[in-house]
This record gives structure tokens, C-alpha cells and sequence, in this order.
């Protein structure tokens, strides 16, 4: 299939810039000061469509500075700024003033690149847009030069100003919430004043999600309205600012968090923002998410990108108690459900018995696995599964042969205290010889043992983050250096072996954005596997992330996370919207429960490329709600798979009537049930515009239920 291009054009005598994609136009343009300036961002304007040129904004009154009321692009801190900048710098006289003004530009196919410079120094930006010809989105970041002949200190960097026409009917979403209980999504009404969206903890955290979302209009719904979102591509501590200003304009910016920060640039020497994504749709939040979700798959993940395999994972079955027999027995139950990857999880190095010892020593325990693991490796090929590992690379216990011979290479302020987190520090991978050693030992293990698959997991947030051998200064440069080094490991490890998959977990979904996303082909989103609280997790998770990139287990019932117990079919169903994978103590399944599995792994199979890669419609919230009902279209529309969960009836009330959404309105599609039970009377085929308008019944009655069922269309 061709593939969308963008299209970017300059109109040299209005001085104005308009690149456009699938359903977007954004415009900008140099205006009489020689400001880069916002013009329009939004549903694709017609090809006839001129942006006038761009005029600088004096303000309502002599007291507003038109640097603050004029939309820029890119503004430096100077010249009277009092909004958030992008960029500011203290040189070495003591100046803090920078003036950016536009020098020239450069269109090569999708991407358009524009130099500002200084008023008086030589200090340049280079502004680079990437326009996504799938879906308009747009992938912005900045490079700054020093070209002056001295260093001088970059005290905050962001990838660009998104700007938003005046409204004050805005409202913001976000994603906010802590280990367990990630994904929360928040929505308030933007007022005049800053909201900040941030992490100091060296990397994504899952406090707030490096996400935002902004809709007009105050009776928002799925899948009506203008929304503007964006993500940051970055893995390492971020912030985004969500300002609105004393006209209500909003002005979004993002890039490294500006706190503790510092980073010298030598004459000569650049640094590049992360790249901070940003996107338009007028189908509301839903078709934001439609679009971020076809855009990660397409232009972000490693290509190809393959389905997920149903795996099985070791965690919650074991714990750290992993041997060789134990994991055998586990693998041979696994391959009888149609398992196709089975992991092996923390525990299999060092001295590792439990939490308090063995990161950071990568060697097979003898006593667990006295004949190495290829013996587990081979049983696990034998039984028609790869095989996947855990690894958690960046951290070490002070109890290891690694840290005792190495105590310089974690993070620390000489001469204090080194905070431990889950028993364990963090390694400085900004210093060359830690980045050398963890490459080192993961490309021994890929190259020695046939490994399909990592589970890379990173467990504690940063602390005393000092880099006591660097010059002093350079030694802020960590927060950078530290992700730059992570992901030229990743790149180093993908390349040399192309084969091996990698899961990125940090302690549940603490590591997920959209700059990890580029090396690494799924994430666990959460430790909590309860179903039903799942649903809410998963629910929040895809308003940033595709769902076939949420990895989701199957794991015992009652779970430990709430003490709650629900049937293997309500399990499954949970877990089925996302990569299905099993975290159960297959030991202690049933005849009866391996038959149910069984049988669920296969219907998964079947649907599951509509589920990972189709497009997903949200019919039923499970916030706040006894309902919840996904539906994912295939996106060649052959087929759409509906998941619907009752928490629990109460006053015998029916199952509200799903209206569906993103069918053919005229094809006919077949319905087939897979699990759980069709209202009475329900037809077996109807059109696209029946399934949609009239709709369908589930009838679900009790608690914890759940049904699932297919609409195939049929050939016309
Ligand atoms: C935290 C992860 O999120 C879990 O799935 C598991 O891998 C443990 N770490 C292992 O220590």
C-alpha cells in the first residue's frame, strides 16, 4: 500500500510555512520582527486556503510586551519574557538575555528545519519538524549550538511551544498515578494560570505520564470534538507546562525538566531536546487516541513490528524460588494451553533468594540451574515455545560482587548517604565504563543462550543523583547522558541481535513514552492484575498507548491485590484486550481449567490481531461505573470484537445496549458469541448502521461477569 506523504510548503512572500497531513494543517510564519510564529493548527484546511502572514501581537495595553502576547514557535528566555520559555542560558559574563530570531529553513520531504539565532550571539537553534503522512502528527525537537568561543550553560531546554487560540472552553486531560494504580485519567477545565506536568525521578515515573490531552468545548464526549494532544519522547525526568494566559491562549511546552538541571555547552557542542509529538483530530478523544495508536505502531515501535505472542511469565507463580525442574514443569503446562513464549522471571542470577541481593552479578546461580539454562532453553524450544528472561540491568544491591568491587559506579554525592530503594541502587549508565559493562553482559547472555525475548525491568527512582567523578560542571549532564547511554545500549543490543524482543517494566508501568517505545516492542503497564481493576488501568492506558502494546496476564483467583475472586472466563476476557499473557501457578489448575484456557487462548488468537493492531472504540466507561465495553475495529474492517463486563447487578437492571461504532454503515455483519450470553432476540445478521444505531444486548447478570463477541462482515 503507498504510503501518505506530508506535504510542506513555503510561501516566500507572506514568509509562511504549511505543512499538512491525513487530517491536519499546521501553519507558521516569520513575522516583522523575525519571531517564528503559530498560525494554525487543526483540521486540514482546503489546498486554496492562504495563511496570512504572520503579525506580531501587541497586546491589549502597553502593559503586555508583545513577546508574551505573540504566539511563537520557539522563544528564548530575554527580552522581557514572562511565559514559560524553551530555551535559556547563562553565559559566562553573567548574560542570561537571549533574543531568537529566524535565519533560514530547509524542506526535505516530510521534514521542515529552521535555524534561529541569537540577536547579538552565536548561539543557534535548530527547529525540526516531522510530520507523520499517516496521521498529522507532528514530532517537534531543538537542537541548540554554541558557535560563541566560550561555554556557556543551558539552564532549560524544550523541544517547542504547541500554541492554542484563545478559549475558555478548555479541557485538559492527563494520566496520573503511583505503582498498582497507574493510569488514572484526570480531566479539569483549563483556567488562566500553569498547570505542570513533571517528573523529577530520573526517569518517566508513573506518578503523571509524559501525556496530555486538550478538548474545546465543555460537553465533550468519545468521539465528537477538537482535541489536540501530545506525548514526550523521552524516558528520563520531563516536564510538560499547560499555560493559559491572561487572553485564555494556551501554550504548551515540553522537554527536559528544568529542575536540577544544567548542561555545559564547550564552543562547538550541541544538545538536542527530546522529541515532544503532538496531534489534532476532530473525533474526539477517541480519534486522538485512534491516531496516536496507529502512529506508534507504524512510525515509532522497531519494524517490522510482529503480533504479540501469548506468553507465560514465571512472577506470580514463583516469585524469586525459580530452579530448573520447577520452570520445566511450569513450561510443559504452559505449552498445553497454546502458550507461545514462556519467560522466566526475577530470581535465576547471583545470589539472588529474594529482593536484597544479586542485582548487578548477571551469572546463572549454580545451585538453581547447575547445568547453566540451556537445559531449560532447550525444553522450552522442544515444547514449541521461544523463550524470554528478566533482566533489570541498571541497578545493583549493595549486596553483590558487582557493588563490592564497584562501589563508585552508582549514583551518589561523595560522602553521603546512598538511599536504597526495594534493597537496591542505581548504576551512573552515564559514566562510559558502567555503559560498557551492561551492554557487555546482556550481549554474553543474547549471544550464549537462544533468547527470544527481555523483560527489562527497572524498580526504584532515582536518588542523590550525583556523578561524583565527572568535572563539576558537567556533572547535571547525568539526566541526559544517563538516557542517551540507556538508549544506545538498547539500539547496540537491537542491532547485534535483531531477533530478540524486549518488554520495557519498570516496577509496572513507570517506563512508558514514547522515547523507550522506539527500542523496546511491548510494556507492562501495571503489577496489579486484578481483572476488574485492570479494566480501569487498561482503560486509562489507551488513551495514550496502543493496546497491543500492554502486555496483560491471566494470573490466580482470588488475587492477592485485593483479595478478590473472579472466574478463569472473567479473567481471560480482561486480559484478552490486551497481549495476553499467564502469571497463574499453572500447578494448582484443574483439569477443567486448563480446558477453559485452552479453548479462550485459541478465540484470543483468532481476534487478537483486531484487538493489538485494529481500531479501538471505548462504548462503556469503567470509571465510576458497574459497565465497561471496548470495541476494536480491524483496520480492513473485516471484523470488530466487543468485550463487555458487568461488576455487579444491582436492582435487576439489564446490561445497557451497546451502540457500536466504525462499522460499514451498509455491509452486513454476522455476529458470533465467544463467551457470555446475547440478549433474547438478537438478531444474527444486520447491517453496519443496525449494529450501530439500534445496537446490541449482552445480558450479563451477577458479579464479575463478562461476555465477548465478533461481528464479522460479510462479502458483499
Ligand atoms: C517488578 C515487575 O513489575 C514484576 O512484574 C516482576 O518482574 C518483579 N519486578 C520482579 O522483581
Amino acid at each position: 500500500m503507498a504510503q501518505s506523504r506530508a506535504e510542506i510548503r513555503y510561501d516566500q512572500s507572506a514568509r509562511t510555512f504549511r505543512l499538512d497531513a491525513a487530517d491536519v494543517t499546521y501553519a507558521l510564519g516569520v513575522n516583522e520582527s523575525g519571531e517564528l510564529q503559530s498560525l494554525y493548527w487543526g483540521k486540514r484546511l482546503q489546498p486554496a486556503d492562504d495563511i496570512p502572514a504572520a503579525h506580531a501581537d501587541n497586546g491589549t495595553s502597553s502593559f503586555d510586551l508583545p513577546v508574551n502576547a505573540t504566539p511563537q514557535e520557539f522563544v528564548g528566555w530575554g527580552g522581557g519574557l514572562v511565559v514559560v520559555p524553551d530555551i535559556k542560558i547563562t553565559f559566562p559574563d553573567g548574560n542570561r538575555d537571549l533574543v531568537l530570531r529566524y535565519v533560514s529553513h530547509r524542506i526535505q520531504d516530510d521534514s521542515l528545519t529552521i535555524t534561529m539565532k541569537d540577536i547579538s550571539r552565536d548561539v543557534t537553534v535548530v527547529l525540526q519538524y516531522e510530520m507523520d503522512g499517516e496521521t498529522g502528527i507532528l514530532g517537534r525537537s531543538a537542537r541548540v549550538e554554541n558557535h560563541t568561543h566560550a561555554p556557556l550553560t543551558v539552564e532549560q531546554a524544550f523541544a517547542g511551544t504547541w500554541n492554542l487560540p484563545a478559549s475558555s472552553d478548555y479541557q485538559l486531560r492527563y494520566l496520573t498515578g503511583r505503582w498498582a494504580g497507574e493510569w488514572n485519567l484526570q480531566q479539569e477545565p483549563l483556567h488562566p494560570g500553569k498547570v505542570v506536568l513533571e517528573s523529577r525521578r530520573g526517569s518517566t515515573g508513573d506518578e503523571i505520564n509524559p501525556w496530555f490531552a486538550i478538548e474545546r468545548g465543555s460537553a465533550i464526549d468519545q468521539e465528537t470534538g477538537d482535541v489536540w494532544f501530545g506525548a514526550l519522547g523521552w524516558s528520563g525526568s520531563w516536564q510538560i507546562n499547560i499555560e493559559q494566559d491572561w487572553e485564555n491562549r494556551v501554550r504548551v511546552t515540553g522537554g527536559y525538566t528544568p529542575f536540577d538541571f544544567a548542561y555545559t555547552l564547550a564552543p562547538g557542542e550541541s544538545l538536542q531536546t527530546p522529541k515532544f509529538y503532538g496531534g489534532y483530530s476532530d473525533s474526539g478523544i477517541g480519534g486522538a487516541s485512534r491516531l496516536l495508536h496507529g502512529f506508534e505502531m507504524n512510525s515509532i515501535l522497531p519494524q517490522p513490528h510482529r503480533l504479540r505472542p501469548v506468553l507465560y511469565n514465571s512472577w506470580e507463580a514463583t516469585g524469586f524460588d525459580v530452579n530448573e525442574s520447577g520452570q520445566e514443569a511450569l513450561a510443559e503446562e504452559a505449552a498445553r494451553l497454546g502458550v507461545e513464549r514462556f519467560v522466566m522471571d526475577d530470581g535465576w542470577f547471583g545470589e539472588r533468594k529474594d529482593d536484597h541481593a544479586g542485582l548487578g552479578d548477571w551469572f546463572v546461580n549454580p545451585q538453581k540451574f547447575p547445568h547453566g539454562l540451556k537445559p531449560l532453553i532447550e525444553k522450552v524450544h522442544a515444547l514449541g515455545m521461544d523463550f524470554g528472561l528478566w533482566v533489570e540491568p541498571e541497578m545493583v544491591n549493595p549486596d553483590s560482587e558487582l557493588y563490592r568491587k564497584h562501589p563508585d559506579w552508582v549514583l551518589n554525592f561523595a560522602g553521603r548517604p546512598r538511599t536504597e530503594g526495594r534493597h537496591q541502587l542505581v548504576l551512573n549508565l552515564a559514566r562510559p565504563d558502567v555503559r560498557a559493562y551492561v551492554y557487555g553482559f546482556l550481549d554474553k547472555l543474547l549471544t550464549e543462550n537462544e533468547i527470544a525475548f527481555l523483560k527489562w525491568d527497572y524498580n526504584r527512582n532515582w536518588s542523590e543523583p550525583g556523578w561524583p567523578s565527572a568535572p563539576l560542571d558537567e556533572q547535571k549532564e547525568v539526566y541526559v547522558k544517563y538516557v542517551q547511554n540507556l538508549y544506545g545500549i538498547l539500539a547496540e543490543l537491537r542491532e547485534k541481535h535483531p531477533h530478540v524482543e524486549i518488554e520495557s517494566c519498570s516496577g509496572g508501568g513507570a517506563r512508558v513514552d514514547l522515547g523507550i517505545l522506539r527500542y523496546v516492542d511491548e510494556v507492562w503497564p501495571s503489577d496489579n492484575t486484578d481483572p476488574f481493576d485492570r479494566l480501569s488501568i487498561q482503560n486509562g492506558f489507551t488513551y495514550a498507548y496502543a493496546p497491543g502494546l500492554m502486555m496483560a496476564w491471566v494470573t490466580d483467583s482470588p488475587n492477592g491485590m485485593n483479595n478478590r475472586s473472579t472466574s478463569l472466563e472473567y479473567r481471560f476476557l480482561s486480559s484478552m484486550q490486551g497481549s495476553l499473557g499467564i502469571g497463574a501457578n499453572l500447578n494448582k489448575w484443574t483439569p477443567g481449567d486448563f480446558a477453559t484456557a485452552k479453548k479462550l487462548v485459541s478465540e484470543y488468537k483468532a481476534v487478537r490481531e483486531t484487538v493489538q493492531e485494529g481500531l479501538l472504540y471505548r462504548l462503556l466507561s469503567p470509571i465510576g461505573s458497574e459497565y465497561a465495553a471496548t470495541e476494536s475495529v480491524a483496520r480492513d474492517g473485516h471484523e470488530a470484537v466487543v468485550f463487555a463486563f458487568l461488576h455487579s447487578s444491582q436492582e435487576g437492571k439489564p446490561f445497557p445496549q451497546l451502540y457500536l461504532r466504525g462499522l460499514d454503515p451498509a455491509a452486513t455483519y454476522h455476529v458470533h458469541l465467544q463467551e457470555g450470553q446475547l440478549a433474547d432476540g438478537t438478531v444474527e445478521r444486520a447491517s453496519g448502521d443496525y449494529w450501530m444505531h439500534h445496537g446490541i444486548g449482552v445480558s450479563l447478570r451477577g458479579d464479575f461477569q463478562a461476555a465477548c463477541f465478533t461481528l464479522e462482515r460479510e462479502a458483499r
